[in-house]
């Protein structure tokens, strides 16, 4: 991870990279951004004729008027300034319109870019990456600071333009008007931009704090939400509640000061920005009176003068507003920086059939985070060979099966796909071709037909139906309220952990995998239904490469192979009669295995009333 602070020379060194990096965004759009900004000279050009209007009228057109008393007075020319300046003003609407809405189109753009890209690399990082992050973070990444940059992309980059051409033409008004009140007005200058940038200064670092604290909240409520079974199991959503209640008071200290440090900023800088024309209207006045200036022109520079300073402040504040955006830039590029550490090979083998030969060869993987290793270890599992992966917990069953997987890469030795390097195939079809079921499946928020085809939405209907009976799943699903489209996951139809099992099974038989890896995937059934799945699955099984892991002797007994594994190594391989003779390690698991057979016999001959009577000790 990049450091969150830099130093003033390192973000200055990465600066211009870093606006590199934001044109890349804007680039796409840049013809859009162009029209609008070209709205915006005209619109530019609208404000400032309004104090040349008015200049116009008062020491024009009323002189005119005026010298022609007595008579009756000519109403044309008033009614044609009248509708000169309802023209301006008209034209200030419509082209104020478009300038938003080509801002908001080219913003709503931008902002979609970027969270495609970001969502889509997010998806490609390993696991490990989403292991270390909690996703109310990732959210508030994805969300909000996305957000912020939209509005540098757009409203305070037109903004800055603007601001200067405003600028710009005010300034040559004024001068041209009179260069000696136009010195004195811009004297107060810097002391505006000095507290603009003062206050703003203060206020981002007010608002960086929020921003944290807020994550860091919106982490907390996910959490807690998430895990509100526990929460509530435990009777601690007192505990809890007061938990969010003191972050939340910690928050209020913040938000009063930003919002007290906004206000008063405002304040200050009306007052300053105040001077000058006060000063000028004092000076002016004697200048009229003098005959020095007409009445229009110190009036029209007064407006003017009144005018100058919103760009200046604007302009103040874009620095302000650059720097907080950049934080948020800086936070979005960070995970973009982050490399996917299973690089997809650059020109991936292409293969049509597979046979399905697993093999690890001499391989070695460390966790960096907690140490734990595999070391030399080598395992072939020949096409279509059945094998069970047996060990203690903790043992690195789930870790081989990530390498074979693909989710992690080996950092010595190889893994291959008949006898192809994984590395040197396409991620995309290692996965189709090798299928893994989880301990605790995933289910999603869907129907449970999409969901057994989530792998495969081209899949035939009967092909899914087909891994459904397959998974014993049919009968259960067919009995829902809508069959196949009752919606299931969270917020659906509430799935036991045996039939979420079930679910996902099927979803990993559909595309006909040439290799199935099942990771403690029936874990949760009991074994009745698991004695139902097993027919069908031994079936399927029969025709693919399979690598088991799993604790209950009915499952393993019947697979070509045992593979025991100890604290990341391989200590035995065999058939159940042969480890039990040999192998301690086996002999242990499997006697502590036989005692819950035993047991879990006993559930499935009685009632589930004499089961819970029966685990009691008796009297
Ligand atoms: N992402 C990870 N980072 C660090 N250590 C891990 C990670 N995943 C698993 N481990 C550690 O590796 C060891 C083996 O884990 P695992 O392969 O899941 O064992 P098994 O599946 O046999 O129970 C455990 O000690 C576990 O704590
Ligand atoms: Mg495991």
């Amino acid at each position: 991870m990049l450091p969150r602070s830099t130093s003033p020379n390192g973000s200055q060194s990465r600066g211009s990279s870093r606006f590199k990096r934001l044109w890349t965004y804007l680039k796409p759009y840049w013809r859009l951004q162009a029209l609008t900004f070209a709205v915006m000279v005209i619109l530019t050009g609208l404000a400032l004729a309004l104090p040349a209007a008015i200049q116009y009228m008062i020491d024009t057109l009323i002189p005119g008027l005026v010298q022609a008393q007595g008579q009756q007075v000519d109403l044309v020319p008033v009614f044609r300034f009248g509708v000169f300046l309802l023209c301006i003003y008209l034209l200030n609407l419509l082209f104020a319109w478009w300038r938003d809405s080509l801002v908001a189109h080219v913003g709503a753009e931008i902002i979609k870019d970027i969270r495609v890209q970001l969502f889509s690399h997010l998806q490609r990082l390993p696991l490990s990456f989403h292991g270390r992050h909690r996703i109310g973070e990732l959210m508030s990444r994805l969300l909000s600071d996305v957000g912020r940059l939209q509005d540098l992309l757009t409203v305070t980059l037109l903004m800055l333009f603007t601001n200067l051409l405003m600028l710009a033409g005010i300034v040559a008004y004024l001068l041209h008007t009179n260069w000696m009140l136009t010195l004195v007005a811009v004297v107060p200058v810097p002391l505006t931009v000095y507290s603009t940038g003062r206050f703003g200064g203060r206020l981002n670092r007010l608002m960086t704090q929020v921003q944290q604290r807020m994550a860091d909240l919106s982490a907390r409520l996910q959490e807690t939400l998430l895990g509100i079974r526990t929460v509530k199991s435990f009777g601690r959503e007192a505990h809890e509640s007061r938990r969010v209640e003191q972050a939340l008071t910690e928050l209020n200290p913040l938000l009063v000061k930003a919002s007290v440090t906004s206000s008063l900023g405002v304040n200050v800088a009306q007052f300053i920005n105040m001077i000058g024309p006060v000063v000028v209207l004092a000076w002016g006045v004697s200048l009229v009176a003098g005959g020095g200036m007409k009445l229009g022109e110190l009036i029209a520079f007064y407006i003017l003068l009144m005018y100058l300073y919103s760009p200046i402040s604007g302009l103040a504040q874009t620095h302000i507003q650059v720097t907080s955006a950049m934080a948020s830039a800086d936070r979005i590029f960070e995970y973009l920086d982050i490399e996917p550490e299973i690089a997809e090979a650059a020109s991936p083998v292409k293969i049509d059939t597979i046979a399905g030969e697993i093999c690890l060869e001499d391989v070695g993987f460390t966790y960096p985070r907690s140490g734990f290793r595999l070391e030399g270890l080598s395992l072939t599992v020949s096409p279509r060979e059945t094998i069970a992966l047996v060990g203690p917990s903790g043992s690195g069953k789930t870790t081989v099966l990530n390498l074979i997987m693909r989710f992690l890469d080996p950092h010595a030795g190889s893994v291959q796909l008949d006898h192809l390097d994984l590395r040197a195939l396409s991620t995309c079809l290692l996965r189709r071709q090798i299928a893994l079921v989880d301990q605790d499946p995933f289910v999603f928020h869907a129907s449970a037909y999409d969901n057994i085809a989530y792998g495969h939405p081209e899949a035939r209907r009967d092909e899914v139906l087909r891994a459904a009976r397959a998974a014993n799943i049919h009968e259960f699903i067919v009995g829902l309220p809508q069959g196949y489209e009752t919606v299931v996951g969270e917020r659906g139809t509430t799935l036991s952990g045996g039939e979420r099992q079930r679910l996902c099974l099927a979803r990993a038989l559909v595309g006909d995998p040439a290799v199935l890896l099942l990771d403690e995937a029936t874990s949760a059934l009991d074994s009745v239904s698991e004695q139902l799945i097993q027919d069908s699955l031994s079936q399927i099984l029969s025709g693919k490469t399979s690598i088991i892991v799993a604790h209950r002797l009915a499952t393993i007994q019947h697979v070509d192979r045992i593979v025991v594994m100890e604290a990341g190594r391989i200590v035995d391989e065999g058939g159940h009669s042969e480890l039990l003779g040999r192998c301690a390690l086996y002999r242990e698991l499997a006697q502590h295995q036989m005692l819950r057979e035993q047991y879990s016999g006993v559930r499935s001959k009685h009632s589930p009333l004499l089961i819970r009577q029966s685990a009691k000790p008796l009297p």
